[in-house]
């Protein structure tokens, strides 16, 4: 018997979930599937819950679907429990993304004053869910958070709870190594990667190409202008990098670090957005209202294609294939968010990192990386350090740590505006910030 659930049950990405497990049914029983949500997202809930039975009454697979708006009851004997949350909707995503720009400087979900305030609404939240998870699940459940900003929320969990058996996830380093596959041309499967880092702030350093090195190659191609732009996501606007500084660092930033390294143009870029009253989170409020109409119809039973037009696309596989590497002790490489445990050398032991990890029914065992190139060692350890702040905030509610850690961070320019921003953004969240 294998049990999962899921809390955020009503995201629009459940329907990849649903089909990760159906294709992999052969080799992942999955015996009991639970859709959890809270009073405001029940209808959502339904709708999702219902396009899901759909498919896999199609797809003619033995899982047993259900809904509930009752968490603990869910948890009872769970094996698996995947979280998918957003603590004040999009309502309070546009805020984060709105209000930083309103003081000039990056609004964006998981970067900056606005990823902070989605941590700390969230981390006190999913302390809640591990504490019911410790209570309720299987002594020997998995927790598999997806509920950004990921590498802080487990993070979190990892400092200040007693429950260690959770797992980060993001599905950039899926995305880029599937993309790297087509630029070289070749299944995307005998590709790995060296990354180092953290959650949506690390570097690939280097890519084997069935075991061979190959960022040289990589690094020439864009050099010599062959390659126009490193790997994006399509909820990231495709910038392209100096050759020097590729060249230099000698490692491919993930797409999020535009943000950092191309601050100027990303904010002349929101800041259009901003005067349109179309920043990402009011965009995505659009998409996914066109997607729960599709959702809703009686004769879809498959995952719709528009479900692509969203960043998190394809995170399913990421997800599937963990919870499959678990169960079935694979001992394949896959890009969690997972303990340091002194892999890399310059990180802090007890931090979590996004790291190449082999994935075995013990959890992740993080390939040893050993020093952070000099080159990349600053703005990893300013934003590890920011994070590891974000999170002592978000526990013991002080807000002097919170406002420090933005005026740490690269994307807010100075202490005053980190000092404003907060107390904006504090009384926007407030309802969701009860440890302040
Ligand atoms: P969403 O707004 O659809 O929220 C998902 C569901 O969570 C909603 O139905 C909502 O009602 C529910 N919810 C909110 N608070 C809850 C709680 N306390 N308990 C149970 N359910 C609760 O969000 P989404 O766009 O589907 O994204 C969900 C989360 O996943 C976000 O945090 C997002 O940032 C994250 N995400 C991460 C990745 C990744 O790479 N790790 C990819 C995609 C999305
Ligand atoms: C990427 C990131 C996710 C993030 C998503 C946002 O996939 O890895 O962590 O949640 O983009 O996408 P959205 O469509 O919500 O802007
Ligand atoms: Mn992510």
């Amino acid at each position: 018997d294998l049990k999962v659930v899921v809390i955020g049950g009503g995201s629009s990405y459940t329907p990849e979930l649903v089909e990760g497990f159906i294709n992999r049914y052969d080799e992942l029983e999955i015996t009991e599937l639970h859709l959890v949500d809270i009073e405001s997202g029940k209808e959502k809930l339904n709708t999702i819950f219902n396009l899901s039975k759909r498919m896999i009454e199609k797809a003619n697979v033995g899982i047993k679907i259900f809904q509930t708006l009752d968490r603990q009851k869910a948890l009872e004997d769970a094996d698996f429990i995947m979280t998918q949350i957003r603590v004040g909707g999009l309502d309070a995503r546009v805020l984060d993304e709105r209000i930083p720009l309103s003081h000039g400087i990056i609004g964006q979900e998981t970067n900056g004053a606005g990823g902070m305030f989605k941590a700390l609404r969230t981390i006190p939240v999913i302390l809640d869910i591990v504490e019911d998870v410790k209570k309720y699940a299987k002594k020997d459940a998995w927790l598999i958070n997806f509920t950004n900003p990921a590498g802080m929320v487990t993070e979190a969990v990892n400092r200040y709870s007693d429950f260690d058996r959770v797992v980060g996830l993001c599905n950039i380093p899926v995305n880029m190594k599937n993309q790297f596959g087509e630029i070289f041309d070749v299944d995307p499967e005998t590709i790995e990667l060296d990354i180092v880092g953290v959650n949506h702030h690390f570097f690939v350093t280097d890519i084997l190409l069935e075991g061979k090195s190959s960022i040289k190659a990589l690094l020439d191609m864009y050099a010599s202008g062959e390659l126009q732009n490193t790997p994006t996501m399509n909820n990231i606007e495709s910038l392209q990098w100096s050759k020097s500084l590729i060249k230099s660092l000698e490692a491919i930033p993930n797409p999020y670090l535009n943000y950092y390294f191309m601050t100027k143009e990303q904010l002349k870029a929101e800041r259009e957005q901003y005067e349109e009253n179309n920043v990402r989170a009011e965009e995505v409020k659009n998409i996914e209202k066109e997607l729960f109409q599709e959702y809703a119809d009686p004769d879809l039973d498959v995952k719709p294609k528009a479900l692509e037009e969203r960043g998190g696309a394809y995170y399913s596989d990421a997800a599937c294939s963990l919870v499959d590497s678990i169960v079935n002790n694979r001992h394949d490489i896959q890009y969690v968010n997972t303990l340091n445990k002194g892999t890399v050398s310059d990180f802090p032991y007890e931090s979590v990192i996004e790291t190449a990890s082999i994935i075995t029914s013990d959890g992740p065992k993080p390939l040893n990386y050993g020093q952070i190139p000099y080159k990349l060692n600053g703005t990893l350890q300013t934003i590890k350090t920011f994070e590891r702040m974000v999170c002592e905030a978000a526990v013991k509610g002080d807000r002097d740590i919170a406002i420090a850690a933005l005026t740490l961070n690269p994307l807010v320019d100075s202490d005053t505006v980190a000092n404003d921003v907060f107390e904006e953004l504090y009384q926007a969240h407030k309802t969701y910030l009860p440890q302040f």
